[in-house]
């Protein structure tokens, strides 16, 4: 497959048309952001370690039944992926209370949230991507009511799956945000998985292993990714 002209530029990753009006390139950038991209720093090696930490997790979804985008590892910082309509929408759950959660509902932190929360946020810097329900998807159309129904399912699954996946290896998965998109009409998962958009904590000692070690400016950013991927087995 033949990598085209870039098509759309995101804070972290590009997107490159191919030869194939099916499929585009996903191409993982240094670029690191956080506070609706106030705050953008490089930080050498992450376009590879969050492409290959994404293609893994992709992958072991895909193999549990997740129907996602990806289909397969270029290069060290690219994938190819279906090129998909994306839905507008950031689907959170949070088994851990911390956050913008805390700050907003002041409960404690840290707290174990049984069942988990669940949340849609619209996707929108300028308005600091508001949080929405689902009837404010359907009425301003950012997605049908059967296709919200199946993001939720599926955010709930992957939830299922990687809280297993990382307390294996030892670690908590607090939260994470999934973005999903059409492809011939179907909801598949897209986006990526990557400590970019998820917390991750060391279940012994809860030191952070994601990037509110960049948002709180702990240091040690790459190598708290490194150590995840290298828990969880992704070959680096
Ligand atoms: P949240 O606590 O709402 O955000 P904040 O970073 O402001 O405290 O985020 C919950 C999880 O979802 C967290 O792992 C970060 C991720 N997330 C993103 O990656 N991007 C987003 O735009 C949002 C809303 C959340």
């Amino acid at each position: 497959m033949e990598k085209k002209q870039e098509l759309y530029s995101g804070k972290a990753k590009s997107v490159f048309a191919t030869d194939n009006d099916d499929f585009v390139v996903l191409s993982f950038r240094d670029d690191t952001s956080a506070f609706d991209g106030e705050k953008v720093e490089q930080l050498s090696r992450k376009g590879e370690i969050n492409n290959k930490f994404n293609a893994f997790i992709m992958q072991y979804l895909a193999d549990n039944g997740v129907p996602t985008h990806f289909e397969s590892l270029i290069n060290d910082t690219e994938s190819v992926v279906k090129n998909m309509a994306m839905i507008p929408v950031e689907c959170v759950v949070r088994n851990v209370a911390t956050g913008s959660l805390v700050r907003r509902l002041g409960v404690e932190d840290g707290m174990e949230l049984n069942p988990p929360v669940f949340e849609f946020f619209l996707k929108n810097d300028a308005l600091h991507d508001p949080m929405v329900n689902e009837f404010h998807i359907e009425t301003f159309g950012w997605a049908k009511a059967g296709d919200v129904s199946k993001m939720k399912d599926l955010t709930f699954k992957v939830n299922t799956l990687l809280k297993q996946l990382f307390a294996d290896a030892g670690m908590v998965l607090v939260d994470y945000k999934l973005e999903f998109g059409l492809f011939n009409g179907e909801v598949y998962l897209g986006d990526e998985f990557s400590p970019d958009g998820c917390r991750l904590w060391d279940a012994q000692t809860r030191k952070k292993l994601d990037k509110d070690r960049f948002r709180q400016g702990l240091g040690g950013v790459i190598e708290a990714y490194e150590e995840v991927a290298r828990r969880i087995g992704v070959p680096l």
